[in-house]
């Protein structure tokens, strides 16, 4: 969901916040992030990342273990020094700022809630630490317990919890003391799916009605599609991609990116024709010769090898060849369907004898419905959804 969503469906009277800030060559970023990296002995967990978030955006970092994930949102709090490079908040420099002086408050990856203490005493905790007068921290429990819906629960300890609910205490906790930037290390991952998918919008919500900026890690794709405004790829600490979760999703820069965030098809082809002026290129799939068009706004000289991706939701299965023009077609047959109620999943078998994945919407009665295993079949889609990638 991206920002202009989320507007239509706010009760906020927050500040408008541009959209699309990082669109704005006169937009300051709240964060940067310049040539970050850290090491551990010889090992590079953090290499060279660079970063600008804004203020109120919800940013995901997004990457298998070890990664550098974690490391980085450390960094970031203040509890790992960086081995080189530099981070900035709110225009002040962080190299010499300790952890519990930064605007920053971080949830931890395994979120800890003090087993000893009722729901409120957990919630208050920061700020009795900071010896705040009684009756302050009365009302901002009771606001806290208000915005993540606990004031019922007030009196119960974690263990007579649920995980969601001791989730949201630990988001309350660390939000009581009013941080310009929440770190959130994996917030969701003890929640089962469901809960997991209800509370994504929770925070969704409770992120744009404080007006944080959120910096959330997460391994789970769907989870860093959903909640974000912006999103980085990372892998062996480096940043692969950022962009929005439309850009990522749709225009992935290489293989890597496009195989990690979600399903798709890889196919090998030859470069027949490019034209970056027209963003036209030629192409001929390398096994079965079927000829395709894309767009793409590099060069590749003739000859050249690049790799075809095609999302499984973007191939139409039919038993009649369609025609038209500017669509790639190919035939195959059917080696395995599954149907999943709003969706069926089928696996095709191409010319060239490799498995193509197609995925479509169960929104009406399709004649690819009545498809049985081995039925011969042609695929297309239109030359528009095929992406082209050089590594
Ligand atoms: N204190 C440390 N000393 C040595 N190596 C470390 C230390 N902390 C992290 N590492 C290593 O750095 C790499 C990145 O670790 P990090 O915790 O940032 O990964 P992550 O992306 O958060 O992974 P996960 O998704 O499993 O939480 C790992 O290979 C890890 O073993
Ligand atoms: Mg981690």
């Amino acid at each position: 969901m991206n920002r202009d969503d989320r507007m239509t469906t706010q009760r906020s009277t927050k500040p408008y916040v541009a959209a699309t800030p990082w669109l704005d060559p006169k937009a300051v970023p709240f964060i940067q992030i310049k040539n970050l990296s850290k090491q551990f002995d010889k090992f590079t967990a953090v290499d060279k990342v660079n970063l600008d978030i804004y203020q109120g955006e919800l940013f995901t970092i997004l990457g298998g273990s070890g990664c550098g994930k974690s490391t980085l949102l450390r960094m970031l709090a203040g509890f790992e020094e960086p081995s080189a490079g530099q981070i900035i908040i709110d225009g002040v420099d962080m190299a010499n700022i300790p952890a519990y002086d930064r605007p920053i408050n971080m949830m931890f990856q395994s979120y800890a809630v003090f087993p000893h203490m009722t729901v409120e005493q957990n919630i208050g905790y920061g700020l009795k630490k900071d010896n705040l007068p009684k009756a302050e921290i009365a009302t901002r429990v009771k606001e806290m317990l208000d915005l993540v819906q606990l004031g019922d629960l007030a009196a119960r300890k974690p263990h007579h919890l649920s995980g969601g609910q001791r989730q949201r205490v630990a988001l309350a906790r660390a939000l009581i003391k009013q941080p310009k930037v929440l770190l959130l290390d994996e917030p969701l991952a003890a929640l089962d799916k469901k809960l997991r998918e209800q509370t994504q919008f929770e925070l969704i919500n409770l992120q744009y009605e404080l007006g944080i900026t959120f910096v959330v890690v997460t391994h789970d794709q769907e989870e860093a599609m959903t909640l974000s405004d912006r999103l980085a790829v990372m892998n062996t600490g480096k940043f692969i991609q950022t962009g929005t979760p439309t850009q990522v999703y749709e225009s992935p820069i290489n293989r890597f990116v496009a195989d990690f965030f979600g399903t798709i098809n890889f196919f090998n082809a030859t470069v027949i024709s490019s034209d970056p002026a027209a963003k036209k290129l030629s192409a001929k799939l390398e096994k079965t010769g079927t000829k395709l068009d894309a767009n793409s706004e590099t060069a590749f000289a003739e000859g050249a090898e690049v790799t075809i991706a095609v999302r499984p939701e973007k191939i139409i299965i039919s038993q009649k060849r369609p025609d038209g023009d500017h669509i790639t077609i190919t035939k195959g047959t059917v080696e395995d369907l599954a149907y999943y109620g709003n969706r069926s999943l089928y696996r095709i078998r191409s010319q060239s004898g490799r498995i193509i994945q197609v995925s479509a919407q169960n929104y009406q009665r399709s004649e690819a419905l009545t498809l049985e295993w081995d039925d011969e079949v042609f695929l297309s889609w239109d030359s528009s959804c095929n992406v082209v990638l050089s590594e």
